[in-house]
């Protein structure tokens, strides 16, 4: 998907940048590849851990975490900061219990918490408030994620938003499926709201980079 939009030989030149991943992670990424599941992949997830790092993230909230592999990332960060968690939403079961098995492998266990269910609800039901939040859930949902967002996240806290680019079709004006509508409404919402710093970040599908003042 986005390889139709930036140039192959920078994305492999980026991949090539990120330092060895543990075998665990390199399988974890191999699966994506085989069965075409979207991860963020590693350009995008060593991103994740450096801001995550940078902040000195403790509390950690994903929307849409599918088998863990962007977990995996914000995992390491947390751990390296000294430790606090991880939420882990997904609504499918297998891919929790998928997850599951890769993070405890990765010894990550003590710092991730699981929830089954419609991740937005789950962020909302959940009490205290978050250092760094990350969204991949489908992307109609997006506009309607960003005030439960902004209600959970630390004044000072980081959002990554994944998919902003939505491999090209948000500039195709015919496109007009919920996810495309999505996608832009989501970036037109974030990019005029006077309480965020927004960057959107053109590494793989885009991710928006959000600070909350
Ligand atoms: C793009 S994949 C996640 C990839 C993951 N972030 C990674 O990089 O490793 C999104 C996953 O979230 C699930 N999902 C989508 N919308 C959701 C929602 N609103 N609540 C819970 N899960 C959702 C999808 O079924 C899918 O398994």
């Amino acid at each position: 998907m986005a390889d139709k939009l930036t140039y192959p030989q920078i994305q492999d030149y980026l991949t090539n940048l990120v330092p060895v991943r543990p075998a665990e992670v390199q399988e974890m990424e191999a699966y994506a590849h085989d069965h075409q599941f979207p991860i963020i992949g590693p350009v995008a997830g060593q991103m994740c851990y450096q801001i995550a790092r940078m902040i000195g993230a403790r509390r950690i909230f994903e929307l849409g975490s599918g088998y863990g592999y962007s977990t995996a990332w914000f995992a390491k960060a947390v751990q390296e900061n000294g430790g606090g968690e991880v939420h882990h939403v997904v609504w499918d079961q297998k891919l929790s219990q998928l997850a599951r098995q890769h993070l405890d492998q990765l010894g990550y266990t003590h710092l991730i918490h699981y929830h089954v269910a419609e991740a937005v609800t789950t962020l909302r039901q959940t009490t205290g408030l978050f250092d760094l939040i990350f969204n991949d859930i489908d992307k109609d949902g997006y506009p309607a994620s960003l005030p439960v967002i902004a209600a959970k996240l630390r004044p000072g806290g980081v959002l990554i938003i994944d998919n902003m680019l939505w491999g090209g079709d948000i500039f195709d004006e015919t496109n007009q499926s919920d996810d495309t509508k999505g996608v832009r409404e989501f970036t037109r919402l974030i990019t005029t709201d006077p309480g965020w710093v927004t960057t959107l970040v053109p590494i793989r599908d885009g991710l928006i980079v959000a600070f909350k003042k």
